[in-house]
């Protein structure tokens, strides 16, 4: 979503002339985009700042800007008391960048955090550079008010883009070469323009161009309608991967949560999703040491990873937010009790990815090739539409080709390729299924 946001700024900015810097030295403005959503986000924002600072020392007509999530929460800390930074731009406010900025190369300090009910930058062009994956915000904000999430405070209410900018940012997209988007939103399944919902805006999407792959994140369960999961089944090109935060697997935890289902409700449901989708990927979030989060209640979660079996989890600390539900409640889970049940829960959920990769040994799968591989550039690195990274050796392909190709070998979070039997930019994209 910062990634997301991060272009929509640069889109603002470039089209009042300004242009990226190579480097520190070479710049004369640096904006940070920040995120609130754990003290360890917060914490790396602060690392970052003192660096700038020092930096600053050097060379003091720098303009220093703070923008996101953390410039909603600690404006005026940021700005009057430890003068880290000039102006402090709220993620609804990015019109007013330009303007801040100008009075900031006069020694103005500027803060804009207010939050929008309607802001949706829907007419502004994101700058981006040519590439083969897209993220596109489509819906902004949140209203679940879950106990333990600064969101609905930092990024406001619930306010989506209308289905035909959506659409036309996509044949935008299509015409540029770009072979996969991510539709973005805090709570993306209650998308609602007034006329369609998130199921239609999918289906327009993917229909715009079968040859590109349609994703989406996040969504919430409460939302995730029969309607959604139908679309997601009968288009090909709409991925077989859903990311469905849980958050625990103990009803009374969910309940304090406030997430509005029951671990049962959650099972049925991914039940009816495995049911309509065949070789659906699910991964989820988990949130360990909530506040009175008993021992028994960890193990029903890792009870429920079990259960489920996700294909990945990713899991975290619970980190109190100031202003939210949970922000009453006393953290009483020790960190480092938090420290072993996260480690529990990712030890168990990387067995389990590891036998469901397993299984994949021997199965031909259709790749979105994204580039040189981290390691070697011998080797593509890739995607397969239930979002497992292959990588794999070339053969002649390039960037934004999809490879069929046979899984040799694996471990919990990579596929390993023998060579590809073929390629082409149009390759149909769920036949891939051993
Ligand atoms: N502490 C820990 N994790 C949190 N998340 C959101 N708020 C908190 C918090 N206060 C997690 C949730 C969410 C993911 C994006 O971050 O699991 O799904
Ligand atoms: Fe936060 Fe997601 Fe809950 Fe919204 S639905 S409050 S973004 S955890």
């Amino acid at each position: 979503m910062n990634v997301a946001d991060s272009e929509v700024v640069s889109g603002i900015l470039h089209s009042e002339g300004y242009v990226f810097a190579r480097d520190l030295e070479d710049a004369d403005v640096v904006l940070l985009n920040t995120c609130a959503i754990r003290d360890n986000a917060e914490q790396r924002v602060y690392g970052r700042l003192a660096q700038i600072s020092a930096f600053r020392k050097k060379k003091p007509e720098l303009v220093v800007g703070i923008l996101g999530c953390m410039a909603e929460r600690l404006r005026s800390r940021l700005v009057h008391e430890e003068h880290l930074a000039d102006i402090v731009v709220g993620p609804d406010e990015y019109r007013k960048l330009p303007l801040l900025l100008e009075q900031a190369f006069e020694g103005e300090k500027g803060i804009a955090v207010r939050l929008s009910r309607v802001e949706n930058y829907e007419d502004i062009e994101p700058f981006r550079a040519d590439g083969i994956s897209a993220w596109i915000s489509v819906m902004r904000g949140c209203d679940k008010f879950c106990a333990f999430c600064v969101v609905p405070f930092t990024r406001g209410r619930e306010r989506s883009r209308s289905l035909e900018s959506v659409v036309r940012e996509v044949e935008g997209l299509a015409s540029r070469g770009f072979k996969e988007v991510t539709l973005l939103g805090q709570n993306v399944n209650s998308y609602s323009d007034g006329r369609h919902d998130f199921a239609d805006l999918i289906q327009h999407v993917a229909e715009v161009d079968r040859s590109i792959r349609v994703r989406f994140t996040t969504s919430h369960p409460q939302d995730m309608s029969d309607k959604l999961i139908a679309a997601i089944a009968s288009n090909d090109n709409i991925c077989n991967y859903i990311h469905l935060p849980v958050q625990s697997g103990s009803d009374r935890i969910l309940n304090l949560m406030g997430r509005s289902y029951t671990v049962d409700h959650y099972i049925a449901l991914v039940t009816r999703i495995r049911a309509a989708i065949p070789n659906v990927s699910m991964s989820t979030d988990i949130i360990s040491g909530f506040p009175t989060e008993t021992e028994d209640e960890h193990r029903q979660t890792l009870d429920l990873i079990r259960a489920v079996q996700f294909d990945g989890a990713y899991t975290f600390k619970y980190s109190p937010r100031e202003g939210t539900k949970a922000w009453s409640m006393v953290d009483d889970v020790p960190e480092e009790e938090k420290g072993r049940r996260v480690q529990e829960m990712t030890e168990l959920q990387h067995a389990i990815s590891l036998e469901i990769n397993r299984n994949l040994t021997r199965s031909i799968e259709t790749v979105l090739v994204e580039g040189p591989s981290r390691k070697s550039p011998l080797f593509w690195m890739g995607r397969t539409d239930t979002n497992k990274t292959v990588v794999f050796p070339h053969a002649g392909e390039t960037s934004g080709d999809y490879v069929r190709v046979t899984i040799e070998r694996v471990n919990a979070a990579t596929l390993f390729g023998g060579r590809a039997s073929s390629s082409s930019n149009m390759a149909p994209m769920k036949e891939a299924a051993a």
